[in-house]
């Protein structure tokens, strides 16, 4: 609603000022534009009763966030969580309506998306799955020359085929209702920051499923929305800490050799603080989320960053390379640790 009444204003300002410095014609072709976005902002209520959806990883952050808010909206939301006997999956139950169901979900797992979706298709209420929210993910930090395949591998198979795994068999459903679809993604997708190699490469893919996804479905009527989060760490459970002397333990000799110790630590601290600098509010992320699930025209992105970040995040797709790199290489971080490779000083 309010994206329409802006989309009104600039229309109109628009109009006056070529009414105003003579370009009649154009002035009067807006008028119709204007017509039709104010016949499009009448309004426009979203029911949500009878409608389902169905939402991973709420045993804590968006995902318990957004289980609740669609409950107390009125949505019959199937929440899934991995571990249903633990506390998020619990205070689901006692704190929200009969009306939520929890699921146990482990994303990588077909067997438990085979029987999610057979506990959905009979428990849907009269007017169906309406939208599916494929949230559940991991994160963590490491230069990409400090794992292994495996560590790719765990990444990906929750945060990219994890979505796709839950995406498919609920397809026809969300069809049937000509609902949405939401992936949550991050800011992590397009800036490619040091250290978060392997979890930028799985949001960047799940962005590419989403993007071919909303291709294809939009004739079926279902819109196919991305979140992109900014830093939340300090409100979720997404970073978990991580102590300088185990990523130590970890390294081989060579490894040893070539990252210095007192770099270790400083970046361990760095990204410490980095996470509990995060933003506070929750709910600007809950909230694209419902906006994606019940707008009209739901966007196809939602940057969620403060003010300051949206004017670095919505340029940096647009910015030469060069330009984009220089950003980490100028960072005093970048510096610290260029002056302490190969150092011995500090082991
Ligand atoms: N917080 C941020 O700053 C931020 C920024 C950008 C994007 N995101 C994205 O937002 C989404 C939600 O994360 P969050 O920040 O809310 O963190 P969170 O509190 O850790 O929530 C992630 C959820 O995913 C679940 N999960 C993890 N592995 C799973 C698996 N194999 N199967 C099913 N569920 C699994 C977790 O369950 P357990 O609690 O049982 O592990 C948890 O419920 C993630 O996709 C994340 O990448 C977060």
């Amino acid at each position: 609603m309010i994206r329409t009444i802006l989309e009104i204003a600039v229309v109109f300002a628009t109009a006056s000022l070529l009414y105003f410095f003579g370009y009649l014609t154009p002035a009067f072709i807006m008028v119709p534009l204007v017509i039709f976005l104010l016949a499009q902002a009448e309004s426009y209520q979203f029911n949500p009763e009878g409608r389902a959806v169905f939402i991973t990883g709420c045993d804590s952050g968006f995902g318990y966030q957004l289980a609740k808010r669609l409950d107390k909206m009125g949505f019959l939301v199937f929440a899934a969580c991995q571990f249903p006997e633990r506390k998020g999956a619990c205070d689901l139950v006692n704190e929200c309506s009969s009306r939520l169901k929890v699921i146990k979900l482990d994303v990588t797992k077909d067997e438990d998306v085979a029987q999610a979706k057979k506990f959905i298709q009979t428990n849907l209420p009269e007017k169906g799955l309406w939208g599916i929210v494929n949230n559940a993910g991991i994160s963590d930090w490491s230069e990409t020359q400090w794992n292994n395949i495996e560590h790719y591998h765990k990444m990906a198979d929750v945060n990219l085929f994890g979505s796709i795994r839950t995406t498919l068999p609920f397809i026809s459903l969300i069809r049937a209702s000509q609902g949405r679809m939401v992936f949550v993604s991050s800011i992590l997708a397009f800036f490619y920051a040091p250290n978060m190699g392997p979890y930028s490469i799985t949001k960047r893919a799940v962005e590419a499923f989403a993007d071919c996804l909303r291709v294809e479905m939009a004739c079926f009527g279902v819109k196919v929305s991305i979140i992109q989060p900014g830093n939340f760490g300090s409100v979720t459970n997404i970073l978990q800490e991580k102590m300088a002397e185990d990523i130590w333990n970890r390294f081989d000799e060579e490894q040893k050799q070539t990252f210095n110790r007192q770099y270790i630590e400083l970046v361990t601290e760095y990204a410490t603080k980095l996470r509990r600098e995060g933003i506070q509010d929750i709910n600007m992320v809950i909230d694209a989320m419902v906006d994606a699930l019940t707008s009209r025209r739901p966007k196809t992105r939602y940057l969620v960053v403060n003010m300051f970040e949206k004017v670095l995040f919505y340029a940096f797709p647009y910015w030469p390379t060069f330009l984009a790199d220089a950003v980490f290489s100028l960072g005093d971080m970048y510096q610290k640790r260029k002056l302490l490779l190969f150092s011995p000083e500090g082991n």
